[in-house]
């Protein structure tokens, strides 16, 4: 089909590797529906990221998460039903309809007792977690507003121990992030994180592009070394 776009086939072929590889108890399409239904932009995880970000829970046996970007609870609730039944996930979330949306959906997907939602900017939280002396985190998953992503990993390196694996998301963003002299914050964030974490000694870090039906971008998995 040379002739289709390749956004088409690219959808095309994420809508076949969920047929295939989401079972259907694990379908969370309803609580998409419900984040449209509410006007949630449309920019959570796609369903085969949010299975992988809930297996490298499930992998690490972390029980210990942390979010940085609620939206709906769509990625929050691929990850809370990874945790065990003891387990804890903090989200943090600006917008105060975007975190009661994802309270109702999160009670709806059976997963509010291991969540806490909390709601202002995520660098206040942040600071607030510390202040409280949190546990450190085993997974930290940062899909907030890009242009503080330099911010939240300072605070995830504070909130995390040795072993605790950090994901960031939208890290390529259709390869804007190649633009040095660009004036949009968020992708000045984003190139400023990759820069920070790539030379930071206590960081392994990798990223992958990705094309699918969140077009070209990409995430790092970033873990901490020592
Ligand atoms: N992780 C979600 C998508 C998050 S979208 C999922 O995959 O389902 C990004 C979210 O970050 C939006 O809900 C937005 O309101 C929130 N956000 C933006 N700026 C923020 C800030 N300063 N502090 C906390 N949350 C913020
Ligand atoms: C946007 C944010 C995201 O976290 C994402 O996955 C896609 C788009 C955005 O702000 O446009
Ligand atoms: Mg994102």
């Amino acid at each position: 089909m040379p002739s289709r776009p390749r956004q088409d086939l690219w959808n095309r072929v994420d809508q076949r590797l969920e047929q295939l590889l989401i079972r259907p108890e694990e379908n969370l399409s309803a609580a998409l529906e419900s984040n449209r239904a509410d006007g949630l932009p449309s920019i959570d995880v796609s369903p085969l990221f949010g299975k992988l970000l809930g297996m490298l829970i499930t992998i690490s046996s972390a029980r210990r998460v942390l979010e940085v970007g609620t939206l709906g609870g769509y990625s929050t609730t691929w990850m809370a039903r990874a945790l065990p039944k003891d387990g804890h996930l903090v989200t943090l979330e600006l917008n105060p309809h975007h975190a009661e949306v994802a309270q109702a959906n999160l009670a709806r997907a059976g997963v509010l007792d291991r969540v806490e939602v909390r709601v202002g900017p995520a660098a206040e939280s942040l600071r607030k977690l510390q202040e409280e002396g949190a546990k450190p985190f085993d997974l930290i998953f940062l899909d907030a507003d890009k242009r503080s992503m330099p911010i939240y990993l300072d605070w995830s390196l504070k909130l995390a121990r040795k072993d605790t694996i950090i994901v960031a998301d939208n890290v390529v963003r259709d390869g804007r992030i190649l633009d040095a002299d660009t004036k949009d914050e968020d992708t000045q964030g984003t190139r400023r994180f990759l820069e920070l974490a790539g030379s930071n000694p206590h960081l392994s870090i990798t990223a992958l592009q990705t094309v699918g039906i969140k077009e070209h971008d990409g995430f790092a998995i970033a873990v901490v070394v020592d």
